[in-house]
């Protein structure tokens, strides 16, 4: 027998040990698909956590009792100061009333996550973006949302507009009057 021959026949019983018996390679290949797989998670739960897709025009209410719950203690921490404990504020208070219909820079998500993100820094309200991150802003700005009604009587007057939401219905009266107008054309 040549000694290409024996190198030949020693390779495939090592081939055939590690493929079928010992599974050894099989297992490196599996570990490489589970490595990755194990990575991709991790990136997601990164996203996730950092919320870094979270911005004001990508923003949705979330009801989340975790981050509803986490955000509550935030308030708390930061807002409650200005806004009232209970987010209405009082006649003395120095932020507007947040349960309240009336809003100065509009009550939508979107409106209410800019307006923490950026603040109104003219009109002593901060910008809170170095201080919390986007999935905590999403978060306080649906907890706000949830305190609507919540108002008790010594809640800080109204300021601002009654917010209605630009999904909602176009005004009846302008419909009525294409309506009209389209039947005045017929
Ligand atoms: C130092 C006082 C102060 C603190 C602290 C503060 N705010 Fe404000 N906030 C204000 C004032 C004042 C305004 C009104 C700005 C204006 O007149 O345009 C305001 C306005 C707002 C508005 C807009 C209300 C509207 O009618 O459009 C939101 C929402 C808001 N604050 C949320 C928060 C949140 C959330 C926090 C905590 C992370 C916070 N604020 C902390 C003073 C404060």
């Amino acid at each position: 027998m040549g000694v290409a021959l024996l190198g030949t026949i020693a390779w495939g019983v090592l081939y055939l040990v590690n493929m079928h018996v010992t599974g050894t390679w099989n297992d490196s290949k599996e570990e490489y698909i589970a490595e990755m797989e194990q990575a991709k998670a991790d990136v997601a739960a990164f996203v996730a956590k950092a919320g870094a897709s979270v911005d004001e025009n990508t923003v949705t209410v979330t009801t989340d009792a975790g981050a509803l719950a986490a955000a509550k203690e935030t308030f708390t921490t930061y807002c409650a100061a200005c806004h009232g404990a209970d987010g209405a504020g009082s006649e003395t208070s120095v932020g507007p009333n947040l349960t309240d219909a009336y809003w100065l820079h509009g009550g939508g998500v979107k409106d209410i996550f800019k307006t923490i993100k950026y603040g109104v820094p003219a009109k002593g309200m901060i910008s809170w973006k170095s201080q919390l991150k986007p999935n905590e802003i999403q978060a306080i700005a649906s907890y706000i949302l949830s305190l609507q009604g919540s108002g008790g009587p010594t809640q800080k007057a109204a300021q601002g507009e009654l917010w209605k939401d630009a999904a909602a219905p176009a005004d009846s009266t302008v419909t009525m009057a294409d309506t009209a107008q389209v039947a005045m054309n017929d």
